[in-house]
Order: C-alpha cells, then sequence, then structure tokens
C-alpha cells in the first residue's frame, strides 16, 4: 500500500517500486515503529486531535498487530513498500479510514529515525552484554595461566619473557574502551527525533517531550531539519563494531598462531574446531579465522555509510534508506561472533611446559643485564651495549647468557660479575617487573581481580538497562 498518491496521475513504474522497496530488510524495525505509534498516539489523543474513542480504537488496533507481527500472523506483502506502509495497511484492515488518522503530525522521516536509534539501543545493549561476557571468559583464562611464564614479542620475535596470563587480560582490556565508547554512544543517541515532522516541526499542538519521554530517551532533538538527517548514531555505532572486530582480529590472529604446529602452545576444543574435507588429520581455528576475517565486513559498513552520507544536503534524502542494511548486518556479524569466540577462550587449554620453556629462549633476558648495570651505575647506553656483546657471544656457541663464565662477563664490561646469573632468571625477571600495570604474577592478579570487579558493575548496569528497554517497549 502506497502513503502518496493524491497528486499522481500514473502509477509507479515497477522499476521503480522494486528500487523504493524497503520492506525486505527494514521490517525488522516493526516492533520499534508500532511502539513509537503508540507514543505519537497518545499526544494526538492528550492535545485533543483524536476522539477518546477513535485513539482507544487504534490503540488495541496496534496492540493486536504487535501481537501479530511478534507471531507472525502478520507479515509485510508483496505490494508494501516499507515497514511503515505496510504497518499503515494492517491497521486499515483492522480500523478502516481512523487507521489513517495516526498520520498526522508525522512524517516517515522523524519516525525512521526513531524507530532506528530504538533498535540500535536495543541492540546496543545486546552487544554491550557479550561483549561483557568476553571479557569475563578472557580473564577467566588469564587468571588460570597468572603464574606461568611465555615469551612476550614485539615483532613476533623473542621480546622479554611475560606472565602468560597478563597477555590474555590484555584483550579484555580492548573490550572495556569498547564499552566505554559504547556508553559514550548511548549518551547521544538516546535522543528523541520523533515530533521533527519531514523536516519542520509540526503545526499541531504536538508535545515531543513527552514523547520522548514515553519511549524512554534520555532528551528530544533541538532543531528538527538536523533531527530528521542525522545519522550520527549510526556512523558511530558502525566505528565502535569496527573496532570491536579489529580488536576480536587480533585474538583470532593470536589464537591461530598459537594453535599452529610450530607454536602449539594453544588446544582448541574440539566443539570450537572444524576439520577438513580432504584431510582427516586437520583441526582448524576456523572460529578465530572468521573473527579476524569478519572485521573487514565490519570496516566496510562503515565506510559505506560514511560515504552515503558524505555531502548530503538539507535534510531527509532517500539516500539515508541506505543506512539500514549496513547497521543490521553489522549487528547480525558481531552477534554471532562474540558468543563463539567467548566459547572458543573459555574452552582453550594452553600447554604451560612449552611456554615456560620458550620463555627464555631467543636471548630475552638480556635487558636484565643491562637493568644489572644500571644498577651498579653504568649509563644505560654502554649497560645495553655490554649486554649486546653478551648475546654476540652466546650466538658464536649456541649458548645461554646464564652459561657465560666469570672471565667472559668480565671481558666484556668490568662491572660485570657472577652476582648477573641471579636475575638471569625467568622467575626473577617477571619477578622484578613491579611496576604499574607490570607483568610480575602478583601485580598481574590484582590487575585481573579489579577488571573482573569492574567488569560486573559494567554488567549490572547493562542488566538494568536491557530490563528498561524492555519494560518500555512492552507498555
Ligand atoms: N524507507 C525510508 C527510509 O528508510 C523512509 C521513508 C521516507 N521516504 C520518503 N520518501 N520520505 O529512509
Amino acid at each position: 500500500m502506497a502513503l502518496w498518491g493524491g497528486r499522481f496521475s500514473q502509477g509507479t513504474a515497477d522499476t521503480v517500486f522494486a528500487l523504493s522497496r524497503s520492506v525486505h530488510f527494514d521490517w525488522r524495525l516493526a516492533p520499534y515503529d508500532l511502539r513509537s505509534s503508540l507514543a505519537h498516539l497518545s499526544v494526538l489523543e492528550s492535545s485533543g486531535l483524536l476522539e477518546k474513542s477513535d485513539a482507544a480504537a487504534i490503540k488495541a488496533a496496534l496492540k493486536e498487530l504487535a501481537s501479530e507481527v511478534e507471531s507472525g500472523a502478520f507479515t509485510a506483502n508483496a505490494d508494501d513498500e516499507d515497514v511503515h506502509s505496510a504497518l499503515e495497511r494492517g491497521l486499515n484492515e483492522k480500523l478502516g479510514v481512523i487507521g489513517g488518522a495516526l498520520r498526522a503530525g508525522r512524517s516517515r522521516n522523524d519516525q525512521v529515525t526513531t524507530d532506528l536509534r530504538l533498535f540500535s539501543i536495543d541492540h546496543m545493549l545486546e552487544i554491550a552484554r557479550q561483549l561483557t561476557l568476553l571479557q569475563i571468559a578472557l580473564l577467566e583464562k588469564a587468571e588460570e595461566y597468572v603464574n606461568d611464564s611465555a615469551p612476550g614479542f614485539t615483532h613476533i620475535q623473542h621480546a622479554q619473557p611475560v606472565s602468560f596470563g597478563h597477555e590474555l587480560a590484555k584483550h579484555a582490556h580492548a573490550f572495556a574502551r569498547d564499552l566505554d565508547r559504547i556508553n559514550d554512544w548511548l549518551s547521544r543517541t538516546s535522543v528523541s527525533s520523533l515530533g521533527a515532522g519531514a523536516l519542520a516541526g509540526s503545526s499541531l499542538p504536538l508535545d515531543p517531550k513527552t514523547t520522548a519521554n514515553d519511549l524512554g530517551f534520555s532528551s528530544v532533538f533541538a532543531n528538527s531539519i538536523d533531527a530528521v538527517s542525522d545519522r550520527d548514531y549510526v556512523a558511530e555505532a558502525l566505528f565502535i563494531f569496527s573496532l570491536v572486530g579489529v580488536h576480536l582480529s587480533r585474538i583470532g590472529e593470536e589464537w591461530s598462531l598459537w594453535a599452529s604446529t610450530e607454536f602449539a602452545w594453544a588446544k582448541v576444543s574440539d566443539s570450537y574446531s572444524t576439520g577438513s574435507s580432504i584431510m582427516p588429520q586437520k583441526k582448524n581455528p576456523d572460529m578465530a579465522e572468521l573473527a579476524r576475517g569478519k572485521s573487514g565486513r565490519l570496516i566496510g559498513n562503515l565506510v559505506s555509510v560514511l560515504t552515503m552520507l558524505k555531502a548530503l544536503p538539507f535534510a531527509y534524502n532517500r539516500d539515508l534508506q541506505e543506512d539500514k542494511e549496513p547497521l543490521f548486518d553489522s549487528v547480525d556479524t558481531l552477534l554471532l561472533v562474540l558468543p563463539a569466540i567467548t566459547g572458543m577462550i573459555a574452552t582453550t587449554d594452553f600447554d604451560r611446559e612449552k611456554m615456560s620453556l620458550a620463555a627464555p629462549m631467543g636471548y630475552s633476558l638480556a635487558t636484565e643485564i643491562a637493568d644489572y648495570l644500571v644498577l651498579k651505575k653504568i649509563p644505560f647506553a654502554q649497560a645495553h651495549e655490554a649486554a649486546g656483546k653478551c648475546v654476540a657471544l652466546c650466538e658464536k656457541d649456541g649458548r645461554g647468557l646464564h652459561q657465560l663464565s666469570d672471565s667472559e662477563l668480565a671481558s666484556v664490561h668490568p662491572a660485570l660479575d657472577a652476582g648477573v646469573r641471579a636475575v638471569l632468571t625467568v622467575d626473577g625477571a617477571l619477578n622484578s617487573r613491579t611496576t604499574h600495570g607490570g607483568t610480575a604474577p602478583d601485580l598481574v592478579a590484582a590487575q585481573i581481580s579489579l577488571a573482573l570487579k569492574i567488569n560486573s558493575g559494567t554488567m549490572a548496569t547493562i542488566t538494568s538497562a536491557q530490563a528498561h528497554f524492555s519494560e518500555m517497549m512492552s507498555a
């Protein structure tokens, strides 16, 4: 059913209808559209624009339609252009002409962005919940390995030994920043656009603040022209999703490396691995690879929306219809990836012995020699040079740093004595890294328990926001 046509003398060409049509993807806005219609109805009623009896009939029909949409008894048909026209048809089928009364003072332009804000908030809260669950999996796994050493890397080369718990926990901190960004995003997105009309507001006595409140928004638009054309919240959500995707891709990359025969640190559980159709021995970390690969489409969706918004003039333009599919796709992608990666992390076991044997390899304790000399008041540049010479000596015959003789040490630097061997152990190196945020296992344990504490506060906030949202939706 078309919502326009009075001024047209010819019907729409099939190709135009096909290009125009959005109901095959915007149908998922139906519950939010129905809810915002209820809010609009209530201001039409309280401002005296609708008879009480008509308002009551429309309200009952909207509620009935909502349950039919939920059960699937009412769906869009081939002639419906978008979710708004499909639902108005549904209303008219129940009510006859009075169904059309609801359109007073409202345009699809303010309606669609109100629906999309509600959709975004609803799904962002679920993504936030999944992120906190992912953080828990990372932090609990990190707790298991706090006292296990492993080589820490820079440039994928052994750098300095670290607590493996420290290495795992780092990812949870990246997601904590994403959760912060979500919180920030919510404050800018929880702004109602309903009442902006097509662009200029309305001559009818509507009350956008009341509708905003009814729909659980924190505030209302300040400029009606901006309200119908602003999709910053979509672009910003897509940026957050892209960054989450990038963070997931870094986990995916590490897990894939760790599960390789070359590393052989990680044993990914069978339930989170896949096989090969031709090589019977294969067990592949496909979930990790998909986490890495899906970041591409998340970034693509962001670029797609930013490009669509660029140079868009004035108020509403039909280009804006292109905001939905990228947003829906990113939401769906993350809601698939996040629980799978959480499960993969929670069920992976690591080979403690292999990691700790590897920890001192590659002369990763060379910094200890330099620091030892610095404590003896040797300027760091000289200390660094001396430690480098020790590595060069050892490399000649494949010895470890702790195997240099007293005279070899003295030949490298007069201040280098047998005492240095005491610091040339992985445990010594780990336990001495006690500066803020460092890798000393006691510190790592404290970092993790603080992060878990912050996480449970975040989880409580999200749970209550989700409860408020569903209460608003079912009003
Ligand atoms: N389906 C449109 C969208 O998603 C909303 C309708 C506004 N259409 C219009 N011709 N003003 O943006």
